[in-house]
Protein backbone atom coordinates (compact mmCIF):
# COMPACT_ATOMS: atom_id res chain seq x y z
CA UNK A 1 0.00 0.00 0.00
CA UNK A 2 1.53 3.18 -1.29
CA UNK A 3 2.15 5.87 1.09
CA UNK A 4 3.32 9.67 0.65
CA UNK A 5 5.78 11.17 2.95
CA UNK A 6 5.68 15.04 2.85
CA UNK A 7 8.28 17.33 4.66
CA UNK A 8 6.63 21.01 5.37
CA UNK A 9 7.47 24.02 4.93
CA UNK A 10 7.96 24.94 1.55
CA UNK A 11 6.11 27.67 -0.32
CA UNK A 12 4.75 26.40 -3.48
CA UNK A 13 5.69 28.69 -6.82
CA UNK A 14 4.92 27.23 -10.06
CA UNK A 15 2.39 26.47 -12.68
CA UNK A 16 -0.14 23.26 -12.36
CA UNK A 17 -2.07 21.90 -15.28
CA UNK A 18 -5.86 21.21 -14.33
CA UNK A 19 -6.88 17.04 -15.41
CA UNK A 20 -10.63 16.22 -16.21
CA UNK A 21 -12.73 15.99 -14.30
CA UNK A 22 -13.73 12.38 -12.90
CA UNK A 23 -16.82 13.16 -11.74
CA UNK A 24 -17.69 14.08 -15.11
CA UNK A 25 -15.89 11.00 -17.05
CA UNK A 26 -17.44 8.81 -15.32
CA UNK A 27 -21.21 9.03 -16.50
CA UNK A 28 -20.05 10.17 -19.45
CA UNK A 29 -18.30 6.28 -19.90
CA UNK A 30 -21.57 4.82 -18.70
CA UNK A 31 -23.05 7.41 -21.15
CA UNK A 32 -21.68 4.75 -24.16
CA UNK A 33 -23.62 1.49 -23.20
CA UNK A 34 -26.69 3.92 -24.47
CA UNK A 35 -25.28 3.57 -27.90
CA UNK A 36 -24.11 0.42 -30.32
CA UNK A 37 -22.02 3.51 -31.69
CA UNK A 38 -18.45 4.71 -30.49
CA UNK A 39 -18.52 7.27 -28.22
CA UNK A 40 -14.82 9.36 -28.15
CA UNK A 41 -13.97 11.14 -24.90
CA UNK A 42 -11.12 13.17 -24.62
CA UNK A 43 -9.25 14.85 -21.61
CA UNK A 44 -10.28 11.37 -19.42
CA UNK A 45 -8.32 11.68 -16.35
CA UNK A 46 -5.70 9.51 -15.59
CA UNK A 47 -7.00 8.32 -12.28
CA UNK A 48 -8.18 5.07 -10.48
CA UNK A 49 -11.83 5.23 -10.81
CA UNK A 50 -11.59 5.81 -14.56
CA UNK A 51 -9.70 2.05 -14.32
CA UNK A 52 -12.34 0.43 -12.47
CA UNK A 53 -15.16 2.35 -14.94
CA UNK A 54 -13.11 0.81 -17.88
CA UNK A 55 -13.13 -2.42 -16.25
CA UNK A 56 -17.02 -2.44 -15.88
CA UNK A 57 -17.19 -1.71 -18.96
CA UNK A 58 -15.27 -3.97 -20.92
CA UNK A 59 -16.46 -6.85 -18.24
CA UNK A 60 -19.61 -5.75 -19.45
CA UNK A 61 -18.55 -6.99 -23.26
CA UNK A 62 -17.96 -3.02 -24.24
CA UNK A 63 -14.63 -2.62 -25.91
CA UNK A 64 -12.21 0.52 -24.59
CA UNK A 65 -9.72 1.58 -26.92
CA UNK A 66 -6.98 4.81 -25.44
CA UNK A 67 -5.09 5.54 -29.10
CA UNK A 68 -3.94 8.64 -26.31
CA UNK A 69 -3.65 8.38 -22.63
CA UNK A 70 -6.65 10.61 -22.08
CA UNK A 71 -8.47 9.94 -24.69
CA UNK A 72 -11.14 6.69 -24.32
CA UNK A 73 -13.03 5.29 -27.36
CA UNK A 74 -15.78 3.12 -25.95
CA UNK A 75 -17.86 1.08 -28.26
CA UNK A 76 -20.70 -1.16 -26.75
CA UNK A 77 -22.01 -2.84 -29.42
CA UNK A 78 -21.68 -6.21 -28.14
CA UNK A 79 -23.22 -6.09 -24.81
CA UNK A 80 -23.18 -9.31 -23.24
CA UNK A 81 -23.54 -8.73 -19.86
CA UNK A 82 -25.86 -6.51 -17.36
CA UNK A 83 -24.74 -6.30 -14.63
CA UNK A 84 -22.19 -4.30 -12.48
CA UNK A 85 -20.85 -7.18 -9.48
CA UNK A 86 -20.18 -6.09 -6.13
CA UNK A 87 -17.18 -6.37 -6.01
CA UNK A 88 -16.76 -3.20 -8.61
CA UNK A 89 -19.78 -1.40 -6.47
CA UNK A 90 -18.01 -1.33 -3.53
CA UNK A 91 -14.79 -0.09 -4.64
CA UNK A 92 -16.33 2.69 -6.65
CA UNK A 93 -20.39 4.05 -6.04
CA UNK A 94 -20.41 5.56 -9.87
CA UNK A 95 -20.77 2.05 -10.88
CA UNK A 96 -24.54 2.15 -10.16
CA UNK A 97 -24.30 4.90 -12.72
CA UNK A 98 -24.60 1.54 -15.46
CA UNK A 99 -28.56 1.55 -14.25
CA UNK A 100 -29.86 3.55 -15.94
CA UNK A 101 -28.60 3.27 -19.63
CA UNK A 102 -28.36 -0.73 -19.70
CA UNK A 103 -31.75 -0.31 -18.27
CA UNK A 104 -33.18 1.96 -21.11
CA UNK A 105 -30.88 -0.14 -24.13
CA UNK A 106 -31.73 -3.45 -23.30
CA UNK A 107 -34.65 -3.50 -21.11
CA UNK A 108 -32.71 -5.21 -17.56
CA UNK A 109 -30.10 -4.16 -15.64
CA UNK A 110 -28.78 -5.62 -11.85
CA UNK A 111 -26.47 -3.90 -10.02
CA UNK A 112 -24.77 -4.72 -6.43
CA UNK A 113 -26.48 -2.62 -3.94
CA UNK A 114 -23.78 0.05 -2.57
CA UNK A 115 -23.22 -0.25 0.72
CA UNK A 116 -22.60 2.57 3.40
CA UNK A 117 -19.06 4.07 2.65
CA UNK A 118 -16.85 6.15 4.68
CA UNK A 119 -18.71 9.45 4.65
CA UNK A 120 -22.03 8.21 5.53
CA UNK A 121 -24.89 5.71 4.31
CA UNK A 122 -25.48 6.81 0.66
CA UNK A 123 -28.55 5.08 -0.53
CA UNK A 124 -30.10 5.17 -3.86
CA UNK A 125 -33.34 5.00 -3.28
CA UNK A 126 -33.98 8.04 -4.87
CA UNK A 127 -32.44 6.61 -8.19
CA UNK A 128 -34.44 3.74 -7.64
CA UNK A 129 -37.78 5.47 -6.90
CA UNK A 130 -37.33 7.67 -10.07
CA UNK A 131 -36.79 4.52 -12.19
CA UNK A 132 -39.98 3.22 -11.11
CA UNK A 133 -41.95 6.63 -12.20
CA UNK A 134 -40.37 5.45 -15.76
CA UNK A 135 -42.36 2.72 -15.13
CA UNK A 136 -39.50 0.20 -14.41
CA UNK A 137 -40.11 -2.47 -12.31
CA UNK A 138 -37.19 -2.56 -9.09
CA UNK A 139 -36.30 -5.24 -7.04
CA UNK A 140 -33.79 -5.96 -4.24
CA UNK A 141 -32.53 -9.54 -4.49
CA UNK A 142 -29.65 -10.69 -2.75
CA UNK A 143 -28.40 -7.64 -2.13
CA UNK A 144 -28.87 -6.62 -5.67
CA UNK A 145 -31.04 -3.99 -7.38
CA UNK A 146 -32.74 -5.80 -10.19
CA UNK A 147 -34.50 -3.71 -12.89
CA UNK A 148 -35.84 -4.44 -15.69
CA UNK A 149 -38.70 -2.09 -18.14
CA UNK A 150 -42.13 -2.15 -18.13
CA UNK A 151 -43.77 -5.59 -19.81
CA UNK A 152 -44.91 -2.97 -23.11
CA UNK A 153 -41.14 -2.38 -23.81
CA UNK A 154 -39.17 0.45 -23.68
CA UNK A 155 -39.45 3.29 -20.83
CA UNK A 156 -41.69 5.77 -20.39
CA UNK A 157 -41.00 9.20 -19.65
CA UNK A 158 -42.82 10.86 -16.74
CA UNK A 159 -42.44 13.86 -14.97
CA UNK A 160 -39.84 13.28 -11.84
CA UNK A 161 -39.71 15.47 -8.30
CA UNK A 162 -36.52 14.56 -6.21
CA UNK A 163 -37.24 14.77 -2.62
CA UNK A 164 -33.07 15.67 -2.03
CA UNK A 165 -30.31 16.88 -4.74
CA UNK A 166 -28.66 14.01 -6.56
CA UNK A 167 -26.13 14.28 -8.29
CA UNK A 168 -25.35 10.34 -10.17
CA UNK A 169 -29.20 10.34 -9.44
CA UNK A 170 -29.76 13.34 -11.90
CA UNK A 171 -27.01 11.50 -14.10
CA UNK A 172 -28.53 8.20 -14.04
CA UNK A 173 -32.52 9.28 -14.83
CA UNK A 174 -30.97 11.85 -17.57
CA UNK A 175 -29.34 9.19 -19.18
CA UNK A 176 -32.38 6.35 -18.69
CA UNK A 177 -35.05 9.68 -20.11
CA UNK A 178 -32.63 9.92 -23.40
CA UNK A 179 -34.04 6.42 -24.35
CA UNK A 180 -37.70 6.46 -22.93
CA UNK A 181 -40.70 6.95 -25.03
CA UNK A 182 -42.04 10.56 -24.33
CA UNK A 183 -41.70 13.46 -21.99
CA UNK A 184 -39.19 13.20 -18.70
CA UNK A 185 -38.82 15.82 -16.41
CA UNK A 186 -36.85 16.46 -13.64
CA UNK A 187 -37.49 18.92 -10.93
CA UNK A 188 -35.28 19.54 -7.86
CA UNK A 189 -32.13 18.21 -10.48
CA UNK A 190 -28.53 18.95 -9.54
CA UNK A 191 -27.17 21.68 -11.04
CA UNK A 192 -23.33 20.50 -11.15
CA UNK A 193 -21.11 21.35 -13.98
CA UNK A 194 -20.92 17.44 -14.64
CA UNK A 195 -24.47 17.27 -15.01
CA UNK A 196 -24.22 20.29 -17.97
CA UNK A 197 -21.06 18.17 -19.18
CA UNK A 198 -23.13 14.95 -19.46
CA UNK A 199 -26.13 16.92 -21.14
CA UNK A 200 -23.64 18.02 -23.56
CA UNK A 201 -22.66 15.18 -24.70
CA UNK A 202 -25.96 13.06 -24.46
CA UNK A 203 -26.88 15.81 -26.92
CA UNK A 204 -24.23 15.23 -29.46
CA UNK A 205 -25.30 11.35 -29.52
CA UNK A 206 -28.80 12.35 -30.50
CA UNK A 207 -30.51 13.22 -27.25
CA UNK A 208 -32.87 16.06 -26.58
CA UNK A 209 -32.17 17.19 -23.61
CA UNK A 210 -32.90 21.20 -22.35
CA UNK A 211 -32.24 22.52 -18.77
CA UNK A 212 -29.20 21.15 -17.46
CA UNK A 213 -27.57 23.36 -15.09
CA UNK A 214 -30.90 24.21 -13.61
CA UNK A 215 -32.92 22.69 -11.37
CA UNK A 216 -35.62 21.80 -14.55
CA UNK A 217 -34.04 19.30 -16.81
CA UNK A 218 -36.78 17.93 -19.65
CA UNK A 219 -35.96 15.01 -21.75
CA UNK A 220 -37.62 14.29 -24.81
CA UNK A 221 -37.34 10.63 -25.05
CA UNK A 222 -35.59 9.46 -28.84
CA UNK A 223 -35.59 6.00 -29.94
CA UNK A 224 -32.42 5.61 -30.28
CA UNK A 225 -28.79 6.96 -29.86
CA UNK A 226 -25.69 7.23 -31.72
CA UNK A 227 -22.05 7.77 -31.70
CA UNK A 228 -20.42 10.82 -29.73
CA UNK A 229 -17.13 13.13 -29.70
CA UNK A 230 -17.14 15.05 -26.58
CA UNK A 231 -14.12 16.33 -24.51
CA UNK A 232 -14.42 16.60 -20.55
CA UNK A 233 -14.59 19.40 -18.62
CA UNK A 234 -11.44 20.54 -15.93
CA UNK A 235 -11.98 19.09 -12.47
CA UNK A 236 -12.88 21.72 -10.00
CA UNK A 237 -12.18 19.76 -7.55
CA UNK A 238 -8.98 19.50 -8.25
CA UNK A 239 -8.84 23.08 -9.58
CA UNK A 240 -9.93 24.26 -5.56
CA UNK A 241 -7.50 21.88 -3.60
CA UNK A 242 -4.87 23.91 -5.87
CA UNK A 243 -6.19 26.85 -4.40
CA UNK A 244 -6.22 25.60 -0.99
CA UNK A 245 -2.42 24.52 -1.49
CA UNK A 246 -1.42 27.24 -2.79
CA UNK A 247 -3.07 29.20 0.04
CA UNK A 248 -2.03 26.99 2.60
CA UNK A 249 1.71 26.97 2.01
CA UNK A 250 1.23 30.75 1.74
CA UNK A 251 2.53 30.56 -1.93
CA UNK A 252 1.79 31.15 -5.56
CA UNK A 253 0.19 29.48 -8.18
CA UNK A 254 -0.92 29.52 -11.72
CA UNK A 255 -3.55 27.23 -12.33
CA UNK A 256 -3.93 26.07 -16.03
CA UNK A 257 -6.30 24.33 -18.00
CA UNK A 258 -9.53 24.92 -15.69
CA UNK A 259 -12.08 26.94 -15.31
CA UNK A 260 -13.17 29.20 -13.08
CA UNK A 261 -16.74 30.01 -13.91
CA UNK A 262 -17.36 26.12 -12.18
CA UNK A 263 -15.57 27.44 -9.12
CA UNK A 264 -17.77 30.87 -8.27
CA UNK A 265 -18.47 29.83 -4.76
CA UNK A 266 -15.40 28.07 -3.62
CA UNK A 267 -13.24 31.43 -5.22
CA UNK A 268 -15.42 34.17 -3.21
CA UNK A 269 -14.94 31.98 -0.08
CA UNK A 270 -11.17 31.92 -0.52
CA UNK A 271 -11.27 35.70 -1.12
CA UNK A 272 -13.39 36.49 1.76
CA UNK A 273 -10.85 34.41 4.15
CA UNK A 274 -7.47 36.98 2.31
CA UNK A 275 -6.54 34.62 -0.33
CA UNK A 276 -5.83 36.98 -3.47
CA UNK A 277 -6.89 34.99 -6.27
CA UNK A 278 -7.29 36.47 -10.18
CA UNK A 279 -9.29 35.33 -12.87
CA UNK A 280 -6.55 36.20 -15.91
CA UNK A 281 -8.81 34.19 -18.74
CA UNK A 282 -11.84 31.75 -18.94
CA UNK A 283 -8.84 28.70 -18.01
CA UNK A 284 -6.28 30.03 -16.50
CA UNK A 285 -6.60 31.70 -12.36
CA UNK A 286 -3.85 33.29 -10.34
CA UNK A 287 -3.66 32.38 -6.72
CA UNK A 288 -1.24 34.15 -3.88
CA UNK A 289 -1.72 34.47 -0.77
CA UNK A 290 0.47 36.60 1.01
CA UNK A 291 -1.14 38.22 3.91
CA UNK A 292 -2.24 36.28 7.13
CA UNK A 293 -5.87 34.72 6.52
CA UNK A 294 -8.93 35.50 8.31
CA UNK A 295 -11.18 32.68 9.48
CA UNK A 296 -14.38 32.31 7.57
CA UNK A 297 -17.51 29.90 8.28
CA UNK A 298 -18.62 28.20 5.64
CA UNK A 299 -21.65 25.40 4.56
CA UNK A 300 -21.55 22.81 1.69
CA UNK A 301 -24.06 22.49 -0.04
CA UNK A 302 -25.29 21.44 -3.67
CA UNK A 303 -23.75 23.50 -6.56
CA UNK A 304 -23.53 26.46 -7.31
CA UNK A 305 -22.24 26.96 -3.34
CA UNK A 306 -19.86 25.54 -1.58
CA UNK A 307 -19.03 21.92 -2.47
CA UNK A 308 -18.93 19.09 0.34
CA UNK A 309 -15.65 17.63 -1.96
CA UNK A 310 -14.08 20.77 -0.66
CA UNK A 311 -15.15 20.83 3.03
CA UNK A 312 -12.25 18.80 3.84
CA UNK A 313 -9.24 20.61 1.99
CA UNK A 314 -11.06 24.05 3.37
CA UNK A 315 -10.46 22.51 7.17
CA UNK A 316 -7.12 21.97 6.39
CA UNK A 317 -6.73 25.73 5.23
CA UNK A 318 -8.65 27.04 8.14
CA UNK A 319 -6.67 25.80 10.87
CA UNK A 320 -3.74 28.09 9.64
CA UNK A 321 -6.26 31.28 9.78
CA UNK A 322 -7.14 33.33 12.78
CA UNK A 323 -10.18 32.88 14.28
CA UNK A 324 -12.92 30.81 14.88
CA UNK A 325 -14.31 29.05 11.94
CA UNK A 326 -17.79 27.00 11.94
CA UNK A 327 -17.79 24.63 9.03
CA UNK A 328 -21.21 22.86 8.71
CA UNK A 329 -21.34 19.63 6.19
CA UNK A 330 -25.21 19.16 5.03
CA UNK A 331 -24.75 17.33 2.52
CA UNK A 332 -23.31 13.63 3.83
CA UNK A 333 -23.88 12.73 7.62
CA UNK A 334 -20.07 11.68 8.44
CA UNK A 335 -17.73 12.95 6.75
CA UNK A 336 -15.52 14.85 8.59
CA UNK A 337 -13.32 11.81 9.21
CA UNK A 338 -10.16 13.72 8.30
CA UNK A 339 -10.24 15.97 11.69
CA UNK A 340 -9.35 13.39 13.93
CA UNK A 341 -6.41 12.96 12.28
CA UNK A 342 -5.30 17.09 11.92
CA UNK A 343 -6.54 17.63 15.58
CA UNK A 344 -3.79 14.89 15.96
CA UNK A 345 -1.50 17.22 14.24
CA UNK A 346 -1.92 19.96 16.40
CA UNK A 347 -5.03 21.53 14.99
CA UNK A 348 -7.82 22.95 17.54
CA UNK A 349 -11.15 21.35 15.78
CA UNK A 350 -13.92 20.13 18.03
CA UNK A 351 -16.08 18.46 16.11
CA UNK A 352 -20.55 18.44 17.04
CA UNK A 353 -22.37 16.27 14.68
CA UNK A 354 -22.42 17.71 11.05
CA UNK A 355 -20.64 21.27 12.29
CA UNK A 356 -16.74 21.20 13.04
CA UNK A 357 -15.79 24.41 15.19
CA UNK A 358 -12.32 25.63 14.66
CA UNK A 359 -10.02 28.04 16.58
CA UNK A 360 -6.80 29.24 14.50
CA UNK A 361 -4.02 29.15 13.66
CA UNK A 362 -2.56 26.31 15.23
CA UNK A 363 1.33 25.19 14.30
CA UNK A 364 0.65 21.73 12.92
CA UNK A 365 3.48 19.42 12.93
CA UNK A 366 3.98 16.18 10.93
CA UNK A 367 2.52 12.48 12.73
CA UNK A 368 1.92 9.67 10.54
CA UNK A 369 -1.65 9.61 9.39
CA UNK A 370 -4.28 7.34 7.76
CA UNK A 371 -6.54 8.60 4.90
CA UNK A 372 -10.05 8.02 5.44
CA UNK A 373 -11.86 9.01 2.15
CA UNK A 374 -10.80 10.90 -1.07
CA UNK A 375 -11.37 14.38 -0.41
CA UNK A 376 -9.80 13.51 3.09
CA UNK A 377 -6.91 12.31 1.93
CA UNK A 378 -6.50 15.73 -0.02
CA UNK A 379 -6.86 17.35 3.23
CA UNK A 380 -4.07 15.66 5.16
CA UNK A 381 -1.53 16.30 2.21
CA UNK A 382 -2.58 19.93 2.42
CA UNK A 383 -1.77 19.98 6.08
CA UNK A 384 1.41 18.29 5.50
CA UNK A 385 2.41 20.73 3.23
CA UNK A 386 2.55 23.28 6.09
CA UNK A 387 3.26 21.58 9.03
CA UNK A 388 6.72 21.27 10.96
CA UNK A 389 8.69 18.06 10.03
CA UNK A 390 7.40 14.98 8.39
CA UNK A 391 4.47 13.78 7.58
CA UNK A 392 3.48 10.20 6.41
CA UNK A 393 -0.01 9.77 5.13
CA UNK A 394 -1.03 5.86 4.82
CA UNK A 395 -3.60 4.53 2.07
CA UNK A 396 -3.00 7.17 -0.13
CA UNK A 397 -5.15 4.31 -2.37
CA UNK A 398 -7.42 6.79 -1.88
CA UNK A 399 -6.55 9.44 -3.25
CA UNK A 400 -5.37 7.91 -6.43
CA UNK A 401 -8.78 7.31 -7.08
CA UNK A 402 -9.23 11.01 -8.29
CA UNK A 403 -6.16 13.30 -8.20
CA UNK A 404 -4.10 12.15 -11.37
CA UNK A 405 0.00 12.30 -9.96
CA UNK A 406 -0.78 14.49 -7.28
CA UNK A 407 2.39 14.05 -6.20
CA UNK A 408 4.07 14.84 -9.33
CA UNK A 409 2.34 17.95 -9.99
CA UNK A 410 3.08 19.36 -6.31
CA UNK A 411 6.05 18.49 -6.38
CA UNK A 412 6.73 19.99 -9.70
CA UNK A 413 5.79 23.51 -7.90
CA UNK A 414 7.93 22.93 -5.35
CA UNK A 415 6.74 20.50 -2.34
CA UNK A 416 8.85 18.01 -0.52
CA UNK A 417 6.51 15.12 -0.82
CA UNK A 418 7.25 11.73 -2.56
CA UNK A 419 5.46 8.19 -2.95
CA UNK A 420 6.72 5.11 -0.54
CA UNK A 421 5.90 1.62 -0.90
CA UNK A 422 5.08 0.02 2.47
CA UNK A 423 8.18 -2.19 2.18
CA UNK A 424 10.39 0.51 2.54
CA UNK A 425 8.79 2.55 5.75
CA UNK A 426 8.34 0.96 9.20
CA UNK A 427 4.95 -0.43 9.73
CA UNK A 428 2.32 2.22 11.21
CA UNK A 429 0.99 0.92 14.31
CA UNK A 430 -2.31 2.54 14.27
CA UNK A 431 -5.06 0.63 12.81
CA UNK A 432 -7.87 2.90 14.42
CA UNK A 433 -9.48 4.04 11.15
CA UNK A 434 -11.84 1.40 9.60
CA UNK A 435 -10.43 0.46 5.96
CA UNK A 436 -13.32 1.41 4.53
CA UNK A 437 -14.16 0.57 0.70
CA UNK A 438 -14.34 4.33 0.04
CA UNK A 439 -16.92 5.51 -2.94
CA UNK A 440 -17.13 9.42 -2.54
C1 LIG B 1 -21.63 12.92 -6.22
C2 LIG B 1 -20.14 12.98 -6.44
C3 LIG B 1 -19.44 13.17 -5.10
C4 LIG B 1 -20.01 14.37 -4.36
C5 LIG B 1 -21.52 14.28 -4.28
C6 LIG B 1 -22.17 15.52 -3.70
C7 LIG B 1 -19.79 11.57 -8.39
C8 LIG B 1 -19.27 10.30 -8.94
N1 LIG B 1 -19.72 11.73 -7.04
O1 LIG B 1 -21.89 11.77 -5.43
O2 LIG B 1 -18.06 13.38 -5.36
O3 LIG B 1 -19.49 14.38 -3.05
O4 LIG B 1 -22.08 14.09 -5.59
O5 LIG B 1 -21.81 16.64 -4.44
O6 LIG B 1 -20.24 12.44 -9.12
N2 LIG B 1 -29.07 10.56 -1.48
C9 LIG B 1 -30.16 9.85 -1.03
N3 LIG B 1 -30.77 8.98 -1.91
C10 LIG B 1 -30.32 8.80 -3.18
C11 LIG B 1 -29.21 9.54 -3.63
C12 LIG B 1 -28.60 10.41 -2.74
O7 LIG B 1 -30.58 9.98 0.11
O8 LIG B 1 -30.92 8.00 -3.91
C13 LIG B 1 -28.40 11.49 -0.55
C14 LIG B 1 -26.96 11.08 -0.25
O9 LIG B 1 -26.88 10.11 0.77
C15 LIG B 1 -26.33 12.40 0.11
C16 LIG B 1 -27.05 13.40 -0.82
O10 LIG B 1 -28.26 12.75 -1.20
O11 LIG B 1 -26.63 12.70 1.45
C17 LIG B 1 -26.29 13.79 -2.06
O12 LIG B 1 -25.83 12.60 -2.72
P1 LIG B 1 -25.53 12.55 -4.27
O13 LIG B 1 -25.60 13.90 -4.87
O14 LIG B 1 -26.37 11.48 -4.86
O15 LIG B 1 -24.02 12.09 -4.27
P2 LIG B 1 -23.38 11.18 -5.35
O16 LIG B 1 -24.06 11.41 -6.66
O17 LIG B 1 -23.27 9.80 -4.84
Amino acid sequence: MDKFRITGGRSLKGSVSISGAKNSALPCMAAALLTPETVTLHNIPYVRDIITQRRLLEDLGATVLTPELRTHKINARNIELFEAPYELVKTMRASVLALGPLLARFGKAKVSLPGGCAIGTRPIDLHLAAFEKLGAEVRLEAGNVVARSPASGRLVGAEIHFDKVTVTGTENLMMAAALARGRTILHGAACEPEITDLAELLNKMGARISGAGTATIEIEGVEALGGGEHTIIPDRIETGTFMAAAAITRGELEIMDCQPKHLTCVIEQLSDVGVEIDEINSSKLHVRATKSLTAKDVTTEPYPRFPTDMQAQYMALMTQARGRSIIVETIFENRFMHGSELQRMGARIQIDGHKAILEGPTPLTGAPLLASDLRASASLVLAGLVAEGETVVDRVYHIDRGYEKIEAKLRAVGADIERIRESVTAPLSRTSVKDVAEVV
